[in-house]
Formats: structure tokens, sequence, C-alpha cells
């Protein structure tokens, strides 16, 4: 398989890298909800260049990414808008077994290797591991169920991060 190393894990390279104003977990948008309007910039490296073909024309992306400054992992986690413990695959919790993001960000233009965004909830300089086009059609469920989360939907816009998994966890 391309990116296997040979031994239990598996190498992935970064395509660039995310510039946002936020430099402090503690204090910043806990996702893009709470990030409405707040701008940021995907640079991708100049070899993936050519990847970028036919983006512009999708208003939101996918980027996926590395939580570089989550440490350690735990397999449950208290989640930023709970006061009770869950395991970690049922949250968005950055300190995870492999520390990968999501956000669906609004793509706001192109400009060469450079993406302007919105909505960004990521630290400045992580990085960047994929993007892919947001399809309503494909990536929207609107009516599933959404576990202990529904009783805290209205607060994601308002809830903000501190620093708990950016410190070694238990
Ligand atoms: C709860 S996570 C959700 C991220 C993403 N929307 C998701 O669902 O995977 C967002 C929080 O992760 C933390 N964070 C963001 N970028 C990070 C990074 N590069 N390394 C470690 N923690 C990060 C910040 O505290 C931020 O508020």
């Amino acid at each position: 398989m391309n990116g296997d190393d040979g031994g239990d894990g598996v190498l992935v390279r970064p395509i660039g890298c995310i510039r946002s104003p936020f430099t402090d977990p503690a204090g910043m948008p806990i996702q893009p909800a709470g990030a409405a309007g707040v701008r940021g910039l995907v640079e991708i490296l100049p070899e993936f260049r050519d990847g970028l073909a036919d983006l512009e024309g999708f208003s939101r992306i996918i980027l996926i990414y590395l939580f570089h400054r989550s440490e350690g992992c735990s397999l449950r986690v208290v989640p930023f808008l709970d006061d009770r413990e869950h395991g970690v695959f049922a949250t968005r919790a950055p300190r995870r077994p492999n520390p990968i993001g999501l956000s669906v960000v609004r793509l706001v233009g192109v400009e060469g290797c450079r993406l302007v965004i919105e909505d960004v909830d990521v630290l400045d300089g992580t990085p960047l591991l994929d993007i892919k086009p947001y399809i309503s059609a494909i990536d929207a469920f609107p009516d599933e169920r959404c576990g202990w989360f529904n009783d805290f939907a209205r607060d994601v816009r308002k809830v903000q991060a501190d620093s708990r998994f950016a410190e070694p966890g238990p």
C-alpha cells in the first residue's frame, strides 16, 4: 500500500499547512460553526498545486489535518461541550490514538497555491493531510441521531476551547 512504512504504522505526509489567527488552544472556537467568518489560509506545497484544479467550484471544503499540538492519547475524554466523560470515538476531541481532525470550512477563493478560507477552528501552523470537496448530496444527513451531542448542539457556537488536550493526558 502506498504510504506503508513497512512496520506497524502508515506514513502520511503533509500536503501543506493551515494558517489561522489562533496560536493558543484556550479561548478559540471548538468547531467551524463557532468560527463563522474567521478567516484563514491553506498553503499548499507547490508539488500538489495541480490537484487544486476545479476546487474553486465548491463553496465548502473538508480539511483533514494533524492535531500537531495534542499531547498523548486518551480513550475516554471529557469534551469541551460536556462535563461527563465519553469514549474518544464518540467525540471530536483532539487527544486521540491517531490525532486527526476534520473541519468543513468555507472556501472564499483559490490564489495559486493558497486557499482563502473562513470558519477556521484550527491552530495556526496545523499540518494539512488532505482536502476534499464538501458535497451536500453526499455529506449532509441533518436528521440523524447525534448521541450525547444533541443536548449541547445549541452551545457549539458559544463554547470556547481550553488547553485540556494540549497538556499530557492521564
Ligand atoms: C474540538 S476540536 C474539533 C476540530 C475539528 N472540527 C474536528 O471535528 O475534528 C477543535 C479544538 O481542537 C484544538 N486544536 C485545533 N487545532 C489543533 C492542533 N493543530 N493541535 C492540537 N489541538 C488543536 C483547539 O482547542 C480547538 O478548539
